[in-house]
């Protein structure tokens, strides 16, 4: 599979666009996501701070559990959009691995500059997956 320049800045600019909706009063440190589906529907995320800090949640979690909860489980991509086009944290590379090793994982900074393309697979490389599990008959 492969992505256009077009799509690509589709995405970045529709997580940048998500990302004026953080709340993250916290640290100020507002991130955006929007992911494409392998079935072509998009999803959007941001990071959702709380005042008891630990019930953070990330904005790469909050777009792929949207999906999920939707009945979507396979992702062609998840681009990220920070301030300075920072990497996903080590949670959020976990729950990406869990939904596929091979998801194009597009990071960008506030001006929508695609800063890398990588996969899940190189983010999180020897990932615990579902099928180390005998019980992933669920899925
Ligand atoms: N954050 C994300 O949304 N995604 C990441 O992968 C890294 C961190 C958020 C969590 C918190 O609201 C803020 O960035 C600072 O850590």
């Amino acid at each position: 599979m492969s992505l256009t320049q077009q799509e690509k800045q589709a995405l970045i600019d529709l997580a940048n666009t998500a990302r004026q909706r953080a709340y993250a009063p916290y640290s100020n440190y507002r991130v955006g996501s929007a992911l494409r589906t392998k079935t072509g529907r998009f999803y959007t995320g941001v990071n959702i701070e709380n005042a008891a800090y630990p019930q953070t949640m990330c904005a790469e979690r909050v777009a792929i559990f949207k999906a999920v909860s939707e009945g979507e489980k396979e992702f062609e991509v998840i681009t990220v959009v920070t301030a300075n086009g920072g990497s996903p944290c080590g949670g959020c590379r976990q729950v990406m691995a869990e939904f596929g090793l091979d998801t194009i994982v597009i990071l960008a900074d506030e001006n929508g500059k695609l800063v890398k393309e990588t996969t899940v697979k190189e983010l999180l490389p020897d990932a615990f997956t579902p099928d180390r599990l005998s019980t992933h008959g669920e899925i």
